[in-house]
């Protein structure tokens, strides 16, 4: 590991790697799944040393992985928040141990940007307009109210917090876009279906879902489909991140549109961790490339689905 950062340097691995400790939110999507194993096999490619620690989507765990990190003296530190708020301390441990860290793919709340050296990831509340977009565009011609219900990601969570502001920040500007419930459901499956379950038996006229990831939308769609409704159909769904079962569902006409987020940030992220290693400078925002997919686009786009 590098003597240069830090304070002496390295894990004593001393077979002069450079060591990553990456502190991941858990295992709560195929997003998640695929951003473990790009990172993980980039970090390989690299001849980084990682140290991958797993915190089952609890912020207590990721904050006792840093503080390993920084016991363990690696050279770089990076995670994704599982939730925005409640950083600074740890934080500032790894500052005061000179270890540098990198955001990726979620961001911290917190008034000092000095605690970290670069934030890696995808704008979220581009997404939640792109969402929206779809949206206006598709009801663009009908003047009667649209009944939205929004599946929300884990609470307080940066995707979560973000890709809601985006899409009232679009759908806020048009009365007949209404928003009749909206609750958490943790990014997960077995959450998305529990949830919908509950908004359909509240609610007799849902138009549109919108879910803040795949995984509850395709929950929600077996929820949809036990009440006898037809997905897609029946009741629009606007999904976010793309992976592979979300664009099935779309060629089978289960999901209308879908808004990538691009979780196969390992590249970047060696790029960013050797950078820092060499001393180099590395800018504070490193955004990632994405697009939005419509139903009639699956069928075309499925094979080129790397996630
Ligand atoms: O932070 C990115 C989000 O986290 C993804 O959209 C979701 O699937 C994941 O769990």
């Amino acid at each position: 590991a590098l003597a240069a950062c830090g304070d002496g340097g390295g894990d004593g691995s001393g077979d002069g790697k450079t060591v990553l400790g990456f502190a991941q939110v858990g295992a709560e999507s195929a997003w998640r799944t695929a951003n473990t194993t790009s990172i993980q096999e980039s970090a390989a490619a690299a001849g980084i040393e990682l140290k991958f620690s797993d915190a089952q989507q609890k912020q207590e765990n990721q904050i006792k992985a840093i503080r390993s990190f920084i016991q363990q003296r690696v050279d770089v530190i990076a995670f994704s928040p599982i939730v925005e708020t409640g950083w600074d301390t740890v934080l500032k441990e790894a500052k005061d141990a000179k270890i540098p860290v990198v955001l990726t793919d979620r961001a911290v709340d917190s008034a000092d940007d000095s605690l970290y050296v670069t934030f890696l990831g995808s704008d979220f509340v581009e997404e939640g307009r792109r969402a929206a977009n779809w949206l206006v565009e598709e009801y663009k011609d009908s003047d009667e109210t649209v009944n939205i219900v929004e599946l929300q990601g884990t609470t307080g969570s940066a995707p979560a917090i973000d890709r809601k502001t985006g899409f009232e920040e679009i759908t806020s500007a048009d009365p007949k876009f209404q928003t009749i419930a909206s609750q958490a459901a943790d990014f997960t499956r077995a959450k998305g279906k529990e949830v919908m379950q509950a908004f359909l038996s509240a609610n007799k006229d849902i138009d549109v879902l919108y879910a803040h990831n795949d995984d509850m939308a395709l929950g929600a769609i077996q929820a949809i489909e036990e009440a006898g409704l037809k997905p897609g159909e029946d009741i629009k769904i606007i999904s976010v991140d793309g992976v592979k079962d979300a664009f099935v569902a779309m060629t089978e006409g289960k999901i209308n549109v879908v808004v990538e987020c691009n979780p196969l940030l390992g590249p970047q992220l060696m790029d960013v961790v050797a950078k820092i290693a060499a001393g180099q400078p590395t800018e504070k925002r490193i955004l990632t490339e994405e697009g939005v997919f419509t139903m009639d686009q699956a069928a075309a786009e499925l094979p080129n689905r790397k996630y």
